[in-house]
């Protein structure tokens, strides 16, 4: 797209692709979505897909996947062990790494037990720029804790810095050596950082980092699974990068790391996971875990067409006009809302487009929830399913006080090249009426509440009638539009 132009002078994302299968989506009307919604507990994760029009939940396995992708499939080699669909997803991701250990996982998530069960002493720290839920949920339990060191920037919602990901260097250096060394199990970046709105990191602070970490002997491990947006920022934004390829850039990346893993349901849009290491050492500690929580060390608790999908999806990732599709319908869709003054984390990053619920829910206290009653609005006025990412998604602190999250985001995922802009106007057009009428919306409280992961499948209810007056109020403004 950035190569092109309109006469109109118009920014207008250019779809570089043409769709030629489709799947029919339903929009209910706004009542039968208001018992949608009630009956999933007032959770976006437990709507059913048949009540949902655009499904912008995540970009996790839904993304679409190419022509290529699926001729692959077709030729995957199924067997327990020794499977040919291993040993060319090998060498692939050996080729676009650089990094000679490979272990299969089944998504991302299974790939931090691995990590965490492997390099965690109880009570050792783990340094990262931000946190992920899965990957706090997996070092906690391995008795590690997390400690987050973005720069200042990375949680202002509003910011003009490109690479608001980044680790701050002087928090690192003053955490190493207020804790040792040796109490820290590993540093960890992640690209493309999920819960600050899919923020980058640049390559120069990767080198910074990696630096300090071989200085001081300490692990450096790099969660890949954003790294197809991250690596759009960085050839976009960052000085130097504009016309480095993108293989190049991706190779002096994983030479800095020790340990790289990803959720191949994100980078490669497919299903799966994976760890790199270049040691030998670590590759054997880390592998006897595999056959236990994942199957056999040639699939890994992966499908071997999925497998196969995924060695095409890493090398199409290697192509600007595949990784530019995501953030490119973020701006546009951050630019709508930004328009008519909803406010969103800026800059757009990867991943989504984030609605900034503190502000947009004012007027309701932390505690009851903005982001998830947000989504829950979204829903109700759009058929879009949306998530929460703010005080909903932490866990509670041991004395069950709630942990409120340092940002409180309705996170809007473009999941890559699924929906197209008349799609993407539309959710914008809903969610700038909701914006006016965001004094209706109102709170949100347990009914049912898991003490892990509780965002996932926990059950709520609204505090009032909001969802009611809500409905009415659209089904007045928009007549009978669904
Ligand atoms: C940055 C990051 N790391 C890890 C994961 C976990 O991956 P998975 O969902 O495949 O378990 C995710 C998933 O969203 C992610 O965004």
């Amino acid at each position: 797209m950035n190569n092109v132009k309109f006469m109109s002078g118009e920014n207008i994302p250019l779809e570089m692709h043409k769709v030629r299968m489709v799947q029919k989506v339903n929009l209910i009307p706004v009542e039968d979505r208001l018992i949608a919604i009630d009956k999933a507990g007032f959770n976006t994760f437990l709507l059913q897909n048949r009540d949902v029009f655009m499904d912008m939940l995540t970009d996790s396995g839904v993304n679409a996947m190419s022509q290529e992708q699926y001729a692959a499939m077709m030729r995957a080699d199924d067997s327990y062990a020794g499977s040919e669909t291993f040993y060319r997803l090998e060498a692939v991701l050996q080729d676009i790494f650089g990094m000679k250990y490979f272990l299969p996982a089944h998504q991302g998530r299974a790939c931090e037990n691995i990590i965490a069960q492997t390099l965690i002493k109880p009570g050792q720290v783990t340094v990262m720029n931000y946190h992920f839920t899965t990957t706090k949920a997996h070092i906690t339990l391995n008795g590690g804790i997390v400690e987050e060191i973005l720069t200042d920037e990375g949680l202002k919602i509003q910011s003009d810095a490109p690479f608001k990901g980044n680790l701050d260097i002087d928090k690192l250096k003053e955490s190493i050596q207020r804790n040792g060394k040796k109490n820290i199990a590993f540093i960890r970046i992640e690209a493309g950082t999920n819960l600050i709105g899919g923020q980058p990191v640049s390559v120069e602070n990767m080198c910074q980092v990696s630096k300090i970490c071989r200085a001081e002997g300490i692990k450096l491990v790099f969660d890949a699974s954003l790294l197809g947006d991250n690596l759009y920022f960085i050839k976009v934004r960052e000085q130097g990068y504009k016309d480095i390829d993108i293989k190049t850039i991706t190779r002096e990346i994983a030479s800095l790391v020790d340990v790289l893993y990803f959720s191949a349901r994100k980078l490669g849009s497919a299903r799966g996971g994976g760890i790199l290491c270049h040691d030998e050492d670590l590759f054997l500690k880390m592998r006897e875990l595999v056959p236990l929580y994942e199957g056999f060390l040639t699939y890994g608790g992966m499908s071997v067409r999925e497998m196969e999908a995924l060695a095409v999806g890493l090398q199409e990732t290697m192509d600007f006009d595949v990784i530019n599709q995501t953030p490119i319908i973020v701006e546009a869709l951050c630019n709508e809302l930004l328009s008519t003054g909803v406010p969103v984390v800026t800059p757009p990053g990867g991943l989504g487009c984030h609605v900034d619920a503190m502000e947009f829910c004012a007027h309701i206290p932390q505690t009851q929830y903005p982001a998830g009653a947000l989504a829950v609005s979204i829903y109700i006025a759009s058929g879009v399913r949306c998530m929460e990412r703010g005080t909903l998604s932490e866990q509670r602190n041991p004395d069950g006080t709630e942990r409120l999250g340092e940002m409180e985001l309705a996170r809007i995922a473009v999941p890559r090249r699924v929906f197209t802009l008349s799609q993407v106007k539309y959710t914008a057009d809903r969610i700038n009426w909701l914006f006016k009428n965001r004094h209706l919306i109102g709170g949100l409280e347990f009914v049912e509440e898991p003490t892990m992961l509780r965002f996932f499948f926990g059950r709520l209810k609204p505090i009032g009638n909001w969802p009611e007056v809500l409905a009415k109020k659209f089904r007045e403004d928009f007549g009978d539009s669904l």
